[in-house]
């Protein structure tokens, strides 16, 4: 179903914060999509620095090397509603910088100060080109776009958090123990919550707690939080 109407000739912007497992990714694609608007997936941002420089051999606890490699790489993003391709150097990284050895390095390149003022302002660049767009990640609302139609925050409980991920892990053909993976889930708030002066949410934020909510339960909540920002646009103006 389709509810492209819902985002009119003005740019629309809606931003998805949440913690690792919260299922961000799942539900940002799935209402751009339903939206037929852009999908901004800043995560593969930092990503695709972190996979830049396992290929280079960068040492990732020198600073300025990562600064350097930021600033030095050529990151394109090809935002569609479904999909994100990254382009680094002009090589599509897009299933590179999914594998569990980027995913361990990302973490550096994601609490450097100086390479998040880069991602920051690149990101607003790429949001000025894209018209309206999902933006999904952990500061979007908060910090990029502070300005944004529609700023969700999504929780669950570490446990639902931590079982998503075993089935994913399971449907990949991975062995899993759950308990390592309640541990790496608390292992990664607790990094988050250090970069994140403990999850900042955005003034007039919609908080869903998806504990208990199918995605599609998890969409059409983010789809009336849409609608409700369309009239009150409508109404103002
Ligand atoms: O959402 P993800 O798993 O693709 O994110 C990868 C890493 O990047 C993770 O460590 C969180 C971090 N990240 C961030 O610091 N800021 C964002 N806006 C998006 C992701």
């Amino acid at each position: 179903m389709r509810d492209a109407s819902l985002v009119g000739d003005d740019q629309m912007i809606i931003t998805i914060d949440g913690p690792a497992g919260s299922g961000k990714s799942t539900v940002a694609r799935k209402l751009a999509a339903r939206l037929d608007i852009a999908y901004l997936d800043t995560g593969a941002m930092y990503r695709a620095v972190a996979h830049a420089g396992l290929q280079r051999g960068v040492d990732f606890h020198d600073n300025e090397a990562l600064r350097q490699l930021a600033k030095s790489i050529e990151l394109e993003l090809d935002c569609g509603p479904v999909h994100t391709r990254v382009r680094v150097d002009g090589h599509d990284a897009s299933e590179a910088i999914r594998t569990m050895a980027v995913s361990r390095m990302t973490p550096y390149v994601a609490r450097h100060a100086g390479i998040r003022e880069l991602m920051v302002k690149r990101q607003r660049e790429i949001g000025r080109a894209l018209g309206s767009f999902v933006s999904e990640g952990r500061d979007q609302g908060s910090v990029v776009f502070p300005g944004a139609d529609v700023r969700i925050v999504l929780e669950a409980s570490l446990e639902q958090r931590a079982w998503r991920r075993v089935q994913e892990m399971l449907a990949d053909g991975e062995d899993v123990v759950i308990a390592d993976v309640v541990d790496n889930l608390r292992a990664r708030d607790k990094v988050d919550a250090k970069q994140w002066e403990p999850l900042l949410v955005p003034g007039g934020a919609v908080i869903i707690d998806t504990t208990d909510l199918t995605i599609v339960e998890v969409v059409d909540r983010l789809i009336e939080a849409v609608q409700a920002a369309t009239l009150k646009k409508e109404d103002s103006g």
